[in-house]
């Protein structure tokens, strides 16, 4: 068990921020959690990150299946709002570990949601709660999730609205931002068939995607967070998304271009080869109007402007480069 004594924050911060706005970030060492856990921190928030595997030395190392570590983490740093973007979130390996999946996705769900009494808790939720058949899909519309992640996520979101009923569910579609390697989204992982151009390549040309930007979802949980503090009636069921729509393909050809790259070799399938892993929804488009009333939707950032800024650090060549994008 975690001893409560262990736990510490950026002490400095301590000193400059109101004691009444401090922020709990699960999977702050994730893609996501990073950029959350960024926004808070430079605007005043007192901000504790977990993480769990790659926590130390920035942040700390909270396992969320641990219900006795998770009650201590809350009762030490008594957050008013918590983010919780810790999650098993590859639909695949949902698929193969299905159980260690469900441990994360749903039940450490439960756990926090129990101790989150009287705090704001905001759960990051996927698109993927949809079947894909019959988009945009508001926040009230029926789930159908196809795959074990879909399921795992809905179920998460039960949890929290069944345990805190004041919660927040903010459901995103595929993500990308600054990543420490390439594979951490399924958006940069394009990146090196872009790159090394050589061989040719076949990419996704079947199911609608909308890329989003994870420095935007940082924004609207902070705009939300800020705005829950006052309100306690901003509960429920939001959705956010970019609003450029294109496949896996349309993706990497805007890549390609961002970085004046060639793209030649890149060729779309128009047919899901069979066996290709966890079923994904056909198009799952996100209807956004319920944060877009509240002013608490943030404009997406182009994605050429974000992809550069994520995929800068990657190009192997930035010579010539350097003149055009800086
Ligand atoms: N990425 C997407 O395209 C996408 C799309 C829609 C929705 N979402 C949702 O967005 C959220 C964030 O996703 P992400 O892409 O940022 O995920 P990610 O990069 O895979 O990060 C997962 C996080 O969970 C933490 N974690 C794993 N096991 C843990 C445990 N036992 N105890 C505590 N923490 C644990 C990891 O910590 P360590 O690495 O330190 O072990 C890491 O910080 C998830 O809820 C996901 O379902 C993601």
């Amino acid at each position: 068990m975690l001893n409560a004594a262990q736990i510490c924050w950026d002490t400095d911060m301590e000193d400059v921020c109101s004691p009444d706005r401090r922020v709990l970030v699960t999977g702050a060492t994730g893609l996501l959690g990073r950029a959350v856990y960024k926004e808070f921190h430079k605007n005043g928030w007192a901000t504790l990150g977990c993480g769990y595997n790659r926590a130390r030395p920035r942040f700390l190392c909270c396992n969320l299946l641990d219900e006795d570590a998770v009650r201590a983490v809350i009762l030490r740093f008594q957050p008013h709002v918590i983010i919780h973007c810790a999650a098993e979130r590859r639909p695949d390996v949902v698929e193969h570990h299905t159980e260690a999946a469900l441990n994360l996705n749903v039940h450490a769900c439960a756990t926090l949601a129990k101790e989150a009494a009287g705090i704001y808790l905001i759960y990051i939720s996927t698109d993927y709660v949809f079947d894909g058949r019959n988009p945009p899909y508001g926040e009230n519309d029926t789930p159908n999730p196809l795959n074990m992640y879909g399921k795992s996520k809905l179920r998460g979101e039960e949890e929290i609205l069944r345990h805190c009923p004041g919660a927040a569910i903010l459901r995103v579609p595929i993500l990308y931002g600054e990543v420490e390697k390439v594979e951490e989204s399924a958006v940069t992982v394009l990146w090196d068939r872009i790159q090394d151009g050589m061989e040719s390549s076949t990419v996704d040309h079947c199911q609608q995607r909308f890329p989003t930007y994870t420095g935007d979802v940082a924004r609207v949980c902070r705009n939300m967070a800020e705005r829950g503090l006052q309100d306690s009636s901003l509960r429920g069921i939001f959705h956010y998304s970019g609003k450029e729509q294109m496949t896996k393909y349309e993706i990497a050809c805007a890549i390609a271009d961002a970085f004046n790259l060639h793209r030649s070799h890149l060729i779309p399938l128009t047919e899901q080869p069979a066996g290709a892993g966890a079923q994904r929804p056909q198009n799952a488009q996100l209807e956004c109007s319920r944060l877009e009333l509240l002013g608490l939707s943030v404009e997406p950032t182009p994605f050429k402007t974000a992809i550069r800024k994520c995929l800068w650090p990657f190009l192997y060549d930035k010579r010539w480069r350097q003149t055009v994008f800086h």
